[in-house]
């Protein structure tokens, strides 16, 4: 073979090596693209799942995930955790499907019983959400929603930092969406008063620091907050 013919010759190789893999990268693309696709329909599916238990639950839910996230963003939390958060946000009550709804609706002040039994929904969520590789972390989030900054949460009564951040971050935008909203059987709070409780209960119930950055954040949150107290 004659220079010229041997220089084309790997030319051509080249190019269809160059080919092969700018389709590897576009077939990797579309892969991962439909893995995002698939996880985002399950959590989608395990929302609604809430939604039919509960319909105030799926939309308080979202709420949570928004607030959870930009708390998130402002901490530095990276891509990964960031989307834990929201995972976590969206499905920490999910483990209230193994609450017996009578229990869930009681108007009147449950018994030592009951609410041990309420207690309960966060490790069946972590149970239920375990199992999906994808939302493992998240699953750690949900299971630890309750506990408190001070140690007396439950269920492991893990204190202060023990306590996985994006858990913590949970805690607070939870207390704070319930604070506001209304339910069957309590109206819900003033902006003013919810951020005076928060601010209460920082060092105690809530990490310092995720509660001082959420008040200042809140302004922000004012108009979705609006939405909420309009819509419950
Ligand atoms: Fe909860």
């Amino acid at each position: 073979m004659t220079n010229r013919a041997e220089s084309e010759s790997q030319k051509a190789v080249s190019l269809t090596v160059a080919s092969m893999l700018q389709n590897q990268r576009l077939q990797d693309k579309r892969i991962q693209r439909q893995v995002r696709q698939m996880q985002n329909s399950v959590v989608c599916a395990l929302s609604m799942l809430l939604d039919l238990k509960d319909l105030r639950t799926g939309v308080h839910a979202t709420r949570l995930a928004e607030w959870g996230v930009r708390v998130g963003e402002h901490l530095g939390l990276s891509r990964e955790d960031l989307r834990d958060v929201e995972n976590a946000s969206l499905l920490h009550d999910i483990g209230k499907v193994g609450v017996p709804e009578e229990i869930l609706n009681k108007r009147a002040p449950l018994t030592r019983d009951e609410y041990d039994l309420v207690k309960k929904h966060s490790e069946y969520g972590w149970a239920i959400l375990r199992n999906i590789p994808y939302l493992e972390n998240s699953s750690l989030l949900v299971l630890h929603h309750h506990e408190r900054w001070d140690g007396k949460g439950y269920p492991g009564a893990l204190r202060g930092e023990e306590i996985p951040l994006g858990a913590r971050i949970v805690a607070v935008v939870d207390a704070f969406d319930a604070m506001l909203s209304t339910r069957c059987y309590r109206e819900g709070l003033e902006m003013e008063e919810v951020l005076r409780r928060l601010r209460g209960a920082a060092g105690t119930q809530f990490d310092p620091q995720i509660v001082e950055l959420f008040i200042r954040l809140s302004s922000e949150f004012d108009e979705i907050a609006g939405t909420a107290s309009a819509a419950a």
